[in-house]
Protein backbone atom coordinates (compact mmCIF):
# COMPACT_ATOMS: atom_id res chain seq x y z
CA UNK A 1 0.00 0.00 0.00
CA UNK A 2 2.90 2.44 0.92
CA UNK A 3 6.21 2.08 -1.14
CA UNK A 4 8.79 4.06 -0.64
CA UNK A 5 11.44 3.16 -3.92
CA UNK A 6 14.78 4.36 -3.08
CA UNK A 7 14.34 7.58 -1.56
CA UNK A 8 16.24 10.02 -0.56
CA UNK A 9 16.03 13.60 0.87
CA UNK A 10 18.57 16.45 1.31
CA UNK A 11 17.52 19.68 2.51
CA UNK A 12 19.53 23.12 1.33
CA UNK A 13 20.30 25.12 4.29
CA UNK A 14 19.74 28.72 3.65
CA UNK A 15 24.00 29.47 3.57
CA UNK A 16 24.19 26.80 0.34
CA UNK A 17 25.07 23.55 2.74
CA UNK A 18 23.13 21.02 2.44
CA UNK A 19 22.25 18.10 4.44
CA UNK A 20 21.12 14.40 3.69
CA UNK A 21 18.35 13.29 5.95
CA UNK A 22 17.75 10.44 3.55
CA UNK A 23 19.81 7.89 1.06
CA UNK A 24 18.26 5.29 -0.56
CA UNK A 25 15.40 3.98 1.56
CA UNK A 26 13.32 1.72 0.27
CA UNK A 27 10.38 -0.16 2.48
CA UNK A 28 6.69 -1.49 1.74
CA UNK A 29 3.96 -1.20 4.30
CA UNK A 30 1.02 -3.15 3.76
CA UNK A 31 -2.85 -1.93 4.32
CA UNK A 32 -3.37 -2.80 7.90
CA UNK A 33 0.31 -3.57 8.81
CA UNK A 34 1.86 -2.12 11.67
CA UNK A 35 5.78 -0.91 11.19
CA UNK A 36 7.94 0.96 13.98
CA UNK A 37 10.81 2.65 12.53
CA UNK A 38 14.16 3.12 14.91
CA UNK A 39 17.17 4.93 14.78
CA UNK A 40 19.59 7.54 16.41
CA UNK A 41 18.24 11.31 16.74
CA UNK A 42 18.73 12.87 13.59
CA UNK A 43 18.94 9.89 11.32
CA UNK A 44 16.02 11.25 9.73
CA UNK A 45 12.94 9.18 10.72
CA UNK A 46 10.45 11.86 11.08
CA UNK A 47 11.85 13.19 7.36
CA UNK A 48 10.58 9.68 6.58
CA UNK A 49 7.12 10.64 8.07
CA UNK A 50 6.78 13.91 6.38
CA UNK A 51 7.54 12.23 2.96
CA UNK A 52 4.97 9.52 3.27
CA UNK A 53 2.32 12.59 4.69
CA UNK A 54 3.13 14.56 1.65
CA UNK A 55 4.44 17.80 3.71
CA UNK A 56 7.49 17.53 2.15
CA UNK A 57 8.86 16.30 -1.54
CA UNK A 58 11.68 13.70 -2.14
CA UNK A 59 15.01 14.71 -3.80
CA UNK A 60 15.21 11.18 -5.55
CA UNK A 61 13.07 8.13 -5.77
CA UNK A 62 9.36 7.96 -5.16
CA UNK A 63 6.70 7.98 -2.37
CA UNK A 64 3.32 6.17 -3.72
CA UNK A 65 0.44 5.42 -1.79
CA UNK A 66 -1.38 2.82 -3.35
CA UNK A 67 0.85 2.96 -6.57
CA UNK A 68 0.14 6.86 -7.05
CA UNK A 69 3.08 9.08 -6.32
CA UNK A 70 2.30 11.32 -2.78
CA UNK A 71 2.34 14.96 -4.05
CA UNK A 72 0.81 16.00 -1.00
CA UNK A 73 -1.29 15.86 1.83
CA UNK A 74 -4.09 12.93 1.42
CA UNK A 75 -7.47 12.92 3.12
CA UNK A 76 -7.01 8.98 3.84
CA UNK A 77 -3.78 9.91 5.88
CA UNK A 78 -3.11 11.35 9.53
CA UNK A 79 -0.30 12.71 11.06
CA UNK A 80 0.62 12.70 15.03
CA UNK A 81 3.73 15.43 15.33
CA UNK A 82 6.38 14.47 17.77
CA UNK A 83 5.53 17.78 19.68
CA UNK A 84 1.59 18.53 19.98
CA UNK A 85 0.13 20.77 17.47
CA UNK A 86 -2.98 22.05 18.63
CA UNK A 87 -5.27 24.87 17.72
CA UNK A 88 -4.50 27.08 20.66
CA UNK A 89 -7.79 28.99 20.23
CA UNK A 90 -10.22 25.95 19.92
CA UNK A 91 -11.47 23.85 22.96
CA UNK A 92 -10.31 20.07 23.10
CA UNK A 93 -13.63 19.02 21.06
CA UNK A 94 -13.47 21.33 18.03
CA UNK A 95 -9.54 20.72 18.15
CA UNK A 96 -10.17 16.83 17.79
CA UNK A 97 -12.94 17.26 15.36
CA UNK A 98 -11.26 19.90 12.99
CA UNK A 99 -9.41 17.66 10.68
CA UNK A 100 -12.75 16.54 9.85
CA UNK A 101 -15.39 19.79 9.65
CA UNK A 102 -12.34 21.18 7.17
CA UNK A 103 -12.18 18.22 4.98
CA UNK A 104 -16.16 18.54 4.92
CA UNK A 105 -16.40 14.58 6.25
CA UNK A 106 -18.24 15.31 9.99
CA UNK A 107 -21.80 14.00 10.28
CA UNK A 108 -23.94 13.83 13.23
CA UNK A 109 -21.80 10.76 14.84
CA UNK A 110 -18.78 12.85 14.27
CA UNK A 111 -19.10 14.74 17.89
CA UNK A 112 -20.64 11.51 19.78
CA UNK A 113 -17.35 9.43 18.59
CA UNK A 114 -14.76 12.61 19.58
CA UNK A 115 -16.28 12.09 23.28
CA UNK A 116 -15.68 8.58 23.58
CA UNK A 117 -12.31 8.41 22.26
CA UNK A 118 -11.43 11.74 24.37
CA UNK A 119 -12.93 8.79 27.45
CA UNK A 120 -10.55 6.12 25.77
CA UNK A 121 -7.62 8.58 26.08
CA UNK A 122 -8.66 9.93 29.80
CA UNK A 123 -9.70 12.78 28.74
CA UNK A 124 -13.40 12.65 29.63
CA UNK A 125 -14.69 16.14 30.83
CA UNK A 126 -11.93 18.05 29.29
CA UNK A 127 -14.14 18.47 26.31
CA UNK A 128 -14.39 22.37 26.60
CA UNK A 129 -10.95 23.50 28.21
CA UNK A 130 -8.31 25.46 26.11
CA UNK A 131 -4.35 23.00 25.07
CA UNK A 132 -3.59 25.27 27.76
CA UNK A 133 -5.16 24.46 30.49
CA UNK A 134 -3.63 20.64 29.73
CA UNK A 135 -0.32 19.09 30.39
CA UNK A 136 2.06 18.30 27.55
CA UNK A 137 0.99 14.82 27.87
CA UNK A 138 -2.75 15.86 27.92
CA UNK A 139 -2.09 17.18 24.58
CA UNK A 140 -0.35 14.85 23.20
CA UNK A 141 -3.31 12.15 23.90
CA UNK A 142 -6.10 15.11 22.18
CA UNK A 143 -3.67 15.32 19.11
CA UNK A 144 -3.68 11.10 18.75
CA UNK A 145 -8.01 11.27 19.30
CA UNK A 146 -7.77 14.00 16.30
CA UNK A 147 -5.77 11.12 14.19
CA UNK A 148 -7.51 8.53 15.37
CA UNK A 149 -10.91 10.10 14.74
CA UNK A 150 -10.39 10.55 10.88
CA UNK A 151 -10.31 6.90 10.61
CA UNK A 152 -6.72 7.22 8.55
CA UNK A 153 -6.04 4.43 6.46
CA UNK A 154 -2.69 5.50 6.64
CA UNK A 155 -1.71 6.47 10.37
CA UNK A 156 1.65 8.13 10.52
CA UNK A 157 2.54 8.52 14.05
CA UNK A 158 6.19 10.49 14.99
CA UNK A 159 7.44 9.72 18.64
CA UNK A 160 3.95 10.18 20.06
CA UNK A 161 4.35 8.79 23.48
CA UNK A 162 7.43 10.57 23.85
CA UNK A 163 5.73 13.11 26.05
CA UNK A 164 3.85 11.14 28.00
CA UNK A 165 4.51 9.27 31.70
CA UNK A 166 5.72 5.58 31.62
CA UNK A 167 2.32 4.41 32.70
CA UNK A 168 0.26 6.63 30.48
CA UNK A 169 2.35 5.46 27.60
CA UNK A 170 1.54 1.66 28.19
CA UNK A 171 -1.85 2.52 27.99
CA UNK A 172 -1.89 4.11 25.51
CA UNK A 173 -0.03 1.58 23.63
CA UNK A 174 -2.41 -0.93 24.79
CA UNK A 175 -5.06 1.55 23.72
CA UNK A 176 -3.46 1.94 20.37
CA UNK A 177 -3.06 -1.57 19.83
CA UNK A 178 -7.15 -2.16 20.22
CA UNK A 179 -7.78 0.67 18.33
CA UNK A 180 -5.62 -0.75 15.21
CA UNK A 181 -6.72 -4.11 15.52
CA UNK A 182 -10.19 -2.49 15.35
CA UNK A 183 -9.58 -0.60 12.26
CA UNK A 184 -6.76 -2.27 11.05
CA UNK A 185 -5.24 0.94 9.06
CA UNK A 186 -1.55 0.59 7.97
CA UNK A 187 0.60 2.24 10.96
CA UNK A 188 4.15 3.88 10.33
CA UNK A 189 5.39 4.21 14.22
CA UNK A 190 8.56 6.49 15.11
CA UNK A 191 9.82 5.74 18.36
CA UNK A 192 12.87 6.06 20.19
CA UNK A 193 11.82 2.86 23.02
CA UNK A 194 13.20 -0.32 21.87
CA UNK A 195 10.41 -2.27 23.66
CA UNK A 196 8.05 -0.33 22.54
CA UNK A 197 8.29 -0.40 19.37
CA UNK A 198 8.89 -4.47 19.34
CA UNK A 199 5.42 -4.56 21.63
CA UNK A 200 3.70 -2.89 19.08
CA UNK A 201 4.87 -3.61 15.56
CA UNK A 202 4.85 -6.75 13.15
CA UNK A 203 8.06 -5.18 11.66
CA UNK A 204 10.68 -2.50 12.82
CA UNK A 205 12.63 -0.98 10.88
CA UNK A 206 16.17 -0.13 12.14
CA UNK A 207 17.47 3.07 10.63
CA UNK A 208 21.50 3.90 10.42
CA UNK A 209 22.90 7.13 11.77
CA UNK A 210 22.42 10.31 8.90
CA UNK A 211 22.46 9.73 6.02
CA UNK A 212 19.59 7.35 6.91
CA UNK A 213 19.01 4.05 5.73
CA UNK A 214 17.44 0.97 6.55
CA UNK A 215 19.88 -1.28 8.08
CA UNK A 216 17.69 -4.04 9.04
CA UNK A 217 14.28 -4.94 8.92
CA UNK A 218 12.99 -7.10 12.19
CA UNK A 219 9.97 -9.46 11.84
CA UNK A 220 8.42 -9.53 14.89
CA UNK A 221 6.69 -13.36 15.74
CA UNK A 222 4.74 -12.28 19.05
CA UNK A 223 1.65 -13.69 18.87
CA UNK A 224 -1.46 -10.73 19.09
CA UNK A 225 -2.92 -9.62 21.18
CA UNK A 226 0.01 -8.42 22.65
CA UNK A 227 0.76 -7.32 26.19
CA UNK A 228 3.71 -6.29 28.51
CA UNK A 229 3.79 -9.74 29.99
CA UNK A 230 5.50 -10.40 26.52
CA UNK A 231 8.63 -8.71 27.37
CA UNK A 232 9.79 -11.47 29.42
CA UNK A 233 9.25 -14.19 26.27
CA UNK A 234 12.45 -15.69 24.16
CA UNK A 235 11.07 -13.70 20.94
CA UNK A 236 10.85 -10.52 22.73
CA UNK A 237 14.32 -10.74 23.93
CA UNK A 238 15.99 -12.15 20.44
CA UNK A 239 14.26 -9.07 18.84
CA UNK A 240 15.39 -6.53 21.31
CA UNK A 241 18.97 -7.56 21.28
CA UNK A 242 18.94 -7.67 17.35
CA UNK A 243 18.29 -3.92 17.16
CA UNK A 244 20.16 -2.76 20.19
CA UNK A 245 22.99 -4.57 18.65
CA UNK A 246 22.72 -2.30 15.29
CA UNK A 247 21.80 0.82 17.25
CA UNK A 248 24.71 0.58 20.15
CA UNK A 249 26.75 -2.63 18.38
CA UNK A 250 28.28 -1.18 15.79
CA UNK A 251 28.29 -1.59 11.90
CA UNK A 252 27.08 -5.03 10.35
CA UNK A 253 26.11 -8.62 11.48
CA UNK A 254 22.75 -9.73 12.64
CA UNK A 255 22.84 -8.83 16.15
CA UNK A 256 23.01 -12.14 17.76
CA UNK A 257 25.25 -12.05 20.44
CA UNK A 258 26.66 -8.82 20.30
CA UNK A 259 28.42 -7.16 22.16
CA UNK A 260 25.60 -5.10 22.96
CA UNK A 261 23.40 -7.13 24.01
N1 LIG B 1 13.47 21.51 7.21
C1 LIG B 1 14.75 21.15 7.38
N2 LIG B 1 15.76 21.93 6.91
C2 LIG B 1 17.05 21.57 7.06
N3 LIG B 1 17.46 20.44 7.67
C3 LIG B 1 16.51 19.62 8.15
C4 LIG B 1 15.11 19.93 8.05
N4 LIG B 1 14.40 18.93 8.63
C5 LIG B 1 15.31 18.04 9.07
N5 LIG B 1 16.57 18.45 8.80
C6 LIG B 1 17.80 17.72 9.10
O1 LIG B 1 17.68 16.40 8.61
C7 LIG B 1 18.20 15.46 9.51
C8 LIG B 1 17.14 14.46 9.91
O2 LIG B 1 16.17 15.11 10.70
P1 LIG B 1 14.90 14.36 11.31
O3 LIG B 1 14.15 13.73 10.21
O4 LIG B 1 14.17 15.34 12.15
O5 LIG B 1 15.59 13.22 12.21
P2 LIG B 1 14.98 12.33 13.40
O6 LIG B 1 13.49 12.51 13.39
O7 LIG B 1 15.41 10.94 13.09
O8 LIG B 1 15.59 12.81 14.67
C9 LIG B 1 18.75 16.27 10.68
O9 LIG B 1 20.12 16.48 10.49
C10 LIG B 1 18.01 17.57 10.59
O10 LIG B 1 18.76 18.61 11.13
MG1 LIG C 1 12.22 13.18 14.80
Amino acid sequence: MIRLDRVGKTFRGRDGGAVEALREVSLEVAAGEFVAIVGASGCGKSTLLRLVAGLVPASAGAVTLDGAVVRGPRAETAMVFQAPTLLPWADVLRNVTFPLRLMRRADARTEDEARALLAVAGLAGFEKRLPRELSGGMQQRVAICRALLQAPRVLLMDEPFGALDALTREEMSLELLRLWTARRMAVLFVTHSIPEAVLLADRVVVMSPRPGRVVDVVEVGLPRPRSFDQEGSDEFQRCARRIRAHIFGGRGGTGDGARAA
